[in-house]
């Protein structure tokens, strides 16, 4: 049977992937502050919400709309009438993080059975993480979030606060289907943003780091070029 595929609309990182992430999956983005985490998530749900999809994007901080818009508005792929239409819908869990983390799974099954979204971004996953901490169940949070969501087919893009070193020790990382790594090393005076493909289950996928561009476009992968 082949596999069903969602592309990203990122340009240069459907390539990687065999022309998109299986679905459904969920896909782990992590990286070190300002690596281009938010800006992959936010530019596929715009990419899916112009094909007419429903994406829900996620967040802990107050205001996600404004804050997006204040950040992402400059990127040619943003469109103000895709929000208006609410194809891509803005919500904010604060008062369940900071108050009771372990409703954080209810409101999100709450609203993916209203918008039944094709697309969901949490971003960052991290402070959820942290918060659930405290009640001892974050695999048990993880693990019923990703098995609902799969029964709605939908492709979800969690963003981590992470750096390599970190990787084995995150339980997140061992169950979801996808971990795309950005990073931005240091090289003779030079810092460069790069995207590497650790993981990616159920289909063949490029190896190794690709140089990752930022610009008014958006985010932008050049395949094999290092
Ligand atoms: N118009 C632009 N042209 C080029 N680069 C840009 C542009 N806008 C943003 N950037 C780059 O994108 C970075 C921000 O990316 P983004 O917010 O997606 O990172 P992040 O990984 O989500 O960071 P954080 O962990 O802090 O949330 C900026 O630091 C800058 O390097
Ligand atoms: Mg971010």
């Amino acid at each position: 049977m082949a596999t069903m595929r969602r592309e990203t609309g990122i340009a240069g990182l459907d390539k990687l992937v065999m022309g998109g992430f299986p679905v459904p999956a969920t896909v782990m983005i992590g990286g070190e502050p300002g690596t281009g985490k938010t800006t992959i998530a936010v530019q596929s749900l715009f990419y899916g919400a112009k094909k007419g999809e429903i994406g829900i994007y996620i967040t802990g901080i107050s205001e996600p709309r404004w804050v997006v818009q204040k950040f992402l508005s400059e990127f040619t792929f943003y469109d103000e009438t895709v929000i208006e239409k609410e194809n891509i819908v803005f919500k904010e869990i604060r008062s369940e993080l900071f108050k009771e983390p372990e409703k954080i799974i209810y409101k999100i099954e709450e609203l993916v059975e209203k918008y039944e979204p094709q697309r969901l971004v949490i971003d960052p996953i991290t402070p959820i993480k942290l918060s659930l901490k405290k009640t001892g169940r974050i695999r048990e949070f993880f693990h019923e979030l990703f098995e609902f969501l799969k029964g709605f087919n939908c492709s979800t893009i969690v963003t981590a606060e992470m750096s390599y070193d970190e990787i084995p020790k995150s339980i997140e990382g061992y169950m979801v289907d996808g971990i795309i790594m950005l990073s931005y090393p240091i090289e003779k005076d030079v810092r460069r943003k790069f995207l590497e493909i650790l993981k990616m289950r159920g289909t063949k996928h490029a190896t190794g780091k690709h140089l990752l561009d930022i610009t008014l476009e958006g985010v932008e992968v050049h395949a094999g070029l290092r």
